[in-house]
């Protein structure tokens, strides 16, 4: 059997999420926000859930912060079309609370199904939910930021996320710092050269 292409694997699981009703936030939610992008990127975003815009729209990233996050990634070069972008959570948790563990641990699998048939070179983890559930810690975001890690044998570069630096301008500067490392690592050699990691060593600091 021909292997199913990535856009046709992402819509399959799209539409089992479609069925979830795991969480009570799959009922209030207007529309499901599963990510967009090119699937065949390098580069992955994850933010942490979708808020009022993105809920109406169904699309990540449309609002206020998202329109920062386009001009953090056209900061390096790149048009928004060429990186992938999804959440942690594909439901809007109501009045934008922030996400419940219980929902983050729900939605995991669905994410990691993503990530694996998307297979970027770099994860982007944007801001302190985000970086915590993939990486499994509850170290701050401010000592998580500036350093690489791995998951799932991929580089993972986290930042601040964009709604943060609309409250916190003076903090933009290390955003597009992160954003450089992202850049030259994308433009180093290739990245299958990282030795698989072996168990104990997933999530550690490469850097
Ligand atoms: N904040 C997020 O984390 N994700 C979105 O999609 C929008 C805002």
């Amino acid at each position: 059997m021909p292997e199913l292409s990535k856009i046709k694997k992402l819509i399959i699981i799209e539409e089992n999420l479609r069925k979830c009703s795991l969480c009570a936030i799959s009922k209030s939610r207007t529309n499901l926000v599963f990510g967009t992008g090119n699937p065949d990127t390098k580069l992955m975003f994850i933010g942490e859930a979708p808020g009022r815009d993105e809920d109406l729209q169904g699309k990540p990233f449309v609002g206020r912060a998202g329109q920062l996050l386009t001009k953090i990634i056209e900061s390096i070069g790149i048009d928004r079309e060429e990186v992938y972008i999804a959440n942690i959570l594909k439901c809007r948790p109501p009045g934008n609370r922030p996400p419940e563990p219980g929902e983050i641990n729900n939605c995991e699998q669905f994410l990691k199904q993503q990530i694996e048939i998307i297979r970027p070179e770099i994860i982007c983890p944007l801001g302190r939910i985000a970086s915590q559930a993939l990486l499994k810690t509850q170290t701050q975001i401010s000592k998580l930021r500036g350093n690489s890690f791995t998951y799932e044998n991929i580089k993972l570069i986290p930042t601040y996320h964009p709604a943060y630096l609309l409250r916190n301008p003076y903090d933009k500067i290390k955003v597009w710092e992160d954003m450089k490392i992202i850049k030259e690592t994308l433009e180093g050699p290739p990245l299958e050269q990282i030795p698989p990691a072996k168990k104990n060593e997933e999530n550690q600091k490469t850097d």
